[in-house]
């Protein structure tokens, strides 16, 4: 009964434009301030999808992140240019490490995943077998992986479609990845889905001791990424964002900009 009214309201909120942008912000609030938006799905069933990882199983299946598509250098064009070779890379939710492989090819060779689900880790053994060697590959859940890593241990912390599925409850992970990264953090989310679990992430970013220096709105043009000036409703669960936040010094030390 209760699944059946759940459906009902998704639908009405999908069929209607003014509903859903009420209805968006709702989630975003929701959601930032650590409560389940009423229409996200059950965090542990998330979770435990992501884990498995099913063959097969569409989007949760590692096998289809394996391709190198456009959104790859959208997601880096903006930040390759400042970083040395040298840096300490982190990508959290890497998956197959389509991402890594592709840091790899561009020279660097400090790199490391965290990753919920084990099957990926064989996937990126197999086929990105040079930047495997070269990645420090954790399989586990994020926001419990990241409290393990020391403080300011990495130049880089980036996602791709991960905080998106990271239910409130562990809003934690913001300040964590905030504390772990010694300069920037790279997020490239759909933050237009507010069936799972979207945030205003400036504000948890700000809130957990970063600036945001860079914000781009990509919006799918048949088959090209095109910038787009504010989200478009009928492109909600296409469009991605990119943002870029640097981690604020204290007084005195040097800044890395
Ligand atoms: C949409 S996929 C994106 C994969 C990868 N970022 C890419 O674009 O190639 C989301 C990834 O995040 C992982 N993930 C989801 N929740 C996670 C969590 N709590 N901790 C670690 N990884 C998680 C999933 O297993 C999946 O590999």
């Amino acid at each position: 009964m209760l699944k059946q009214v759940h459906s009902k309201i998704k639908k009405l909120v999908k069929e209607h434009a003014l509903l859903e942008r009420m209805y968006i912000n709702v989630a975003i609030l929701c959601s930032n301030h650590g409560i389940k938006p009423p229409l996200s799905g059950n965090p542990d069933k998330i979770e435990k999808e992501w884990r498995e990882q099913f063959p097969g199983s569409d989007d949760r299946d590692p096998c289809f992140y394996i391709e190198h598509d456009e959104q790859v250098d959208l997601l880096f064009m903006d930040i390759l240019p400042f970083l040395d070779k040298e840096a300490n890379i982190l990508e959290i939710g890497c998956s197959a490490g389509r991402h890594l492989n592709y840091l790899f090819s561009k020279g660097y060779r400090r790199l490391a995943g965290i990753e919920i689900g084990s099957k990926a880790k064989e996937i990126m053994k197999q086929h990105f077998t040079d930047a495997y060697q070269c990645t420090e590959y954790i399989v586990g859940n994020a926001y419990e992986e990241v409290r393990r890593l020391p403080s300011s241990s990495y130049d880089l912390l980036f996602t791709r479609g991960v905080l998106i599925n990271i239910a409130p409850k562990w809003n934690s992970i913001f300040k964590e990845m905030a504390r772990v990264t010694r300069s920037y953090i790279l997020t490239m989310e759909t933050e237009g889905a507010y069936l799972a679990y979207p945030r205003d992430f400036e504000k948890m970013f700000r809130k957990a001791g970063c600036r945001q220096i860079i914000y781009k709105l990509y919006k799918r043009s048949g088959k090209k990424r095109i910038l787009a000036p504010h989200y478009d409703r009928v492109d909600l669960f296409n469009s991605i964002t990119v943002r870029l936040f640097v981690k604020n010094r204290l007084k005195g030390s040097a800044d890395v900009l």
